[in-house]
Formats: C-alpha cells, structure tokens, sequence
C-alpha cells in the first residue's frame, strides 16, 4: 500500500493540498461545468459573521456550498466598530452584494469567551477580549449567579450574540439598508459543538427600533 505510507508521511499542509485537488476532481467528475458557473456568480443572499474556531465551519455546518454565503470569522464573532476589515466586509456584503441577512454565530465552549471570563492575560488578543469584558461587565449579575463555569461561559456566549447583533444595529451601514431596501433582517445564532446544532437566540428584522443614542437621523 504504497499510496496509504505516501499519504502518513505527508505534511499537514502537503494533505490539505493533495485533498484539494481531489476535492476539484470529485467536483468536476460530478458536474463538469461546475467551476466554470461559479466563477461568473458571486449573488450569496447571507453574511455569516461566526468565530476563526477550527470547529466551527460556516459553509459544512449550515451545509451551503460555495457562492452560498459571505463569510467573515474573527475570534468570538465580535462586531467591533473601530475594526475596519469587519465594517468593509459589512459594508460590501449589504451595499453591494445586497444580502437579505446578516448572522451572527457564537458556539458552545468557546476559547474566547472562556479566555474572557478569566483573569488571565493572555497577551496582545487581550485587547480584543476586552470587547467580550465588556459584554460581560453588563451581564455580570446573571452570568456570576450561575454555580459552575460552563454554565457560565453558555451564557455569555449567547449574550454576546445578542450584543453584536445590537452592535449591527447601531452602525450607519445597516441603519441605511434599513431605511432604503428594508433589509437585512439580522440573526443572532449559537452552534452547540456537542450536537452540532444551531440554535437561534436573538432576532432584529430589518427595521427593528434601536436606541436612540445610536440612531442616525440623516441617513
Ligand atoms: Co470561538
């Protein structure tokens, strides 16, 4: 068995390009104009906004396939207004692009909001998982009520889902769409990495009131 030794003396990132071009062969051999479609489309009707979390894929978990959905990940799926690759990919996606819905996915056990919750620095990312402090300093009551820290972590998971999709919200470029296509409708999710279920935890269709410090009245 030759090819078996080849394949578990490869390099991790030797296997990822070998499964690539089978990847592309398999496609091909299934519908040979496949590639060719795809590449004068690129109409994705959702942005997924989820977390760089290796075990949680936008495109296998929802079961979409390329040209499907948008897709921006960072760590703990934040909406953080001063970060200008988040705020470009938004702004594409719903001016351009045109999406008719934003998602925000969290997951279960995630190293972020678990890294939050500690007193732990953890160097430069602190500065990101401040954001997440944040979250929880307006939460602490509830979250420091719950007896044990999965528990804890759960639950600002989710509420931190909540508290990006109102960051959405509050910026000009969803306030806009609003107001002239009356769309996207926003979607707050969680991904449970023990089932692989999603569930949905916060809603804003499109339109939804905001509060008012954060509403623009000249757009
Ligand atoms: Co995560």
């Amino acid at each position: 068995m030759a090819g078996t030794t080849f394949v578990t003396t490869m390099k991790p990132f030797e296997k990822i390009l070998q499964d690539n071009k089978e990847w592309a062969a398999e496609m091909i051999a299934i519908d040979p104009g496949y590639f060719k479609r795809l590449i004068e489309i690129q109409t994705p009707e959702i942005l997924w906004i989820g977390c760089s979390d290796s075990r949680v894929p936008a495109d296998k978990i929802t079961g979409t396939y390329p040209g499907e959905i948008f897709v921006h990940r960072n760590v703990a799926n934040l909406v953080v207004h001063t970060d200008l690759n988040l705020l470009s990919v938004l702004q594409y996606a719903v001016e351009v692009l045109k999406v008719k819905h934003v998602i925000v996915c969290g997951h279960h056990n995630c190293g972020g909001i678990r890294a939050a919750l500690t007193n732990h620095s953890l160097g430069l990312i602190d500065k990101w998982l401040w954001n997440i402090k944040n979250v929880y300093s307006q939460y602490k009551d509830e979250i420091n009520a719950l007896d044990n820290e999965d528990a804890r972590v759960d639950l600002l998971t989710e509420v931190n889902v909540k508290e990006q999709i109102l960051n959405l919200a509050k910026t000009s470029i969803i306030q806009k769409a609003w107001k002239n296509r009356q769309a996207p409708d926003l979607h707050g999710w969680v991904y449970d990495l023990r089932d692989g279920i999603i569930n949905s935890v916060f809603d804003m269709p499109a339109g939804s009131k905001i509060d008012d410090i954060f509403e623009y009245d000249n757009l």
